[in-house]
């Protein structure tokens, strides 16, 4: 299993590219389910998870056909509506295929998620929403079954705020004879992204952005173009990266629209950032000052920047409280930073950080996606060698880290 070797006490400086969003980039996949014409993507991030859902698409009879950052679905006839757990079990956004596959094939056959290292993540909201319109859903042998020959318009209401639960019942409803409003909707840019692609697509979607969608059902759906949007969190997780580094970097493709929550952080931490059309810029003073947060729905700050500002604040001047409200065990970072000598108490879904003047470099192991990223950040200002273990997990979400990061002077290598 590669591991990533990391040589802390570098300051990141430069200029580098960000990708496109890996969370936009899987429910767009998706939606060319909902028609038997050509979709294509540009600006595709070239991840794990994006392979993984290709190869679950492929399996169902979609043609792919990718070259570099740009594919192209075609699902002229789904062959096979169903989703094993041999590939839901790695990527739990694969439940995305349910909604679009029982809008347009009448039935569909998704393995449920199970746990996750995070929290126990169910799709309840996922299967109560298609039961809402009208679909007859089952659970046997671990797979979600669902079924109806038409879904109907209907009013959806989710219990909790739910990103990838409102993507799948907007983009069945897309499908569905009749007006659908979910309401309690994720507001989150990657949901906007998705709607706009749709609307493209011949979709009638209004309000996406807000916390009531309404989406009026068509016959059919068509082919289109669409760009994937800039990727906010690997964007967050290199200012992070830099701030902790006293560096000063540009980040070219993206833009702060979506980052509003993760700027303010930063700038309390005492970065100066400059925005421009489609580039964000970071200069970072000497020493960060610690900064407190709770994660919430969007816009408020991202569960997914949690794990990155807690090993900021790890090395920043004074304390921090950081409450995490969306999952219930997404401390799992926690303990391999203070391996590498951070001061981190955890009560419950609240961590109190203590800055340290230092870090030090040790062995440490990935445990999900954005814990693996703190490790990094961690590991660029640690004395002496950091190795990460099982970046598996970083190869999930992050295209190109190690070259990323040495083009902004970290010195990183991947030990295979
Ligand atoms: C998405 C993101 C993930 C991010 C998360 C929260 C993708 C592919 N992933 O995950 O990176 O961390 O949003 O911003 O976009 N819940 C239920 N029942 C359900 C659905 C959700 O109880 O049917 C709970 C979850 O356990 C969690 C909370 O609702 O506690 C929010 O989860 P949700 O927004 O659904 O997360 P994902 O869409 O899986």
């Amino acid at each position: 299993m590669d591991k990533l070797l990391i040589e802390g006490g570098s300051r990141l400086a430069g200029e580098i590219r960000i990708s496109g969003a890996k969370n936009a980039a899987l429910p767009l996949l998706c939606a060319a389910l909902l028609t038997d014409e050509p979709v294509t993507f540009t600006n595709l991030p070239r991840l794990k998870d994006i392979g993984t859902l290709l190869r679950l698409l492929a399996d169902m009879g979609v043609s792919v056909e990718q070259e570099g950052e740009r594919v192209t679905l075609h699902a002229a006839q789904i062959t096979k509506a169903e989703a094993s757990y041999e590939l839901v079990k790695t990527m739990r956004a694969a439940i995305l295929v349910l909604g679009p596959l029982v809008a347009r094939c009448g039935e569909a056959r998704v393995s449920l998620p199970g746990g996750c290292a995070i929290g126990a993540r169910p799709v309840d909201q996922h299967i109560k929403g298609l039961q809402a319109m009208g679909a007859e859903v089952t659970v046997e042998h671990g797979y979600v079954l669902a079924r109806s020959p038409r879904l109907q318009g209907a009013r959806l209401f989710t219990d909790m705020v739910t990103v990838t639960g409102t993507e799948n019942l907007m983009m069945a409803a897309c499908l569905a004879d009749g007006v659908t409003v979910i309401e309690n909707a994720a507001r989150e840019p990657e949901i906007v992204d998705l709607a706009s692609c749709l609307v493209s697509m011949g979709a009638r979607i209004s309000g996406a952005g807000t916390d009531v969608i309404r989406i009026e059902g068509v016959a059919r759906l068509h082919g289109t173009t669409h760009r994937v949007m800039p990727d906010r969190i690997e964007t967050g997780t290199y200012l992070c990266a830099a701030a902790v580094t006293g560096g000063e970097v540009r980040l070219l493709d993206t833009s702060s629209a979506y980052l509003d929550a993760v700027i303010d952080k930063l700038m309390d931490a005492g970065c100066e950032v400059t925005t421009e059309r489609h580039a964000i810029q970071l200069k970072a003073p000497a020493r960060l000052k610690a900064v407190s947060l709770r994660t919430s729905p969007y816009p408020a700050f991202p569960t997914d920047m949690q794990a990155q500002f807690m090993a900021l604040n790890c090395v920043a001047e004074g304390s921090a409280v950081i409450r995490e409200t969306i999952f219930e065990n997404r401390y799992m970072h926690a303990v391999e930073l203070q391996r590498l000598g951070a001061n981190i108490r955890i009560d419950g879904s609240t961590a109190f950080v203590n800055g340290v003047s230092r870090l030090q470099g040790a062995t440490v192991m990935a445990t999900d996606l954005r814990a693996s990223a703190s490790l990094v950040i961690a590991g660029l200002v640690a004395e002496g060698e950091t190795v990460i273990e099982r970046i598996y997990h970083l190869d999930r979400g992050y295209e190109q880290l190690e070259t990323k990061l040495a083009a902004l002077g970290a010195r990183v290598r991947r030990l295979s």
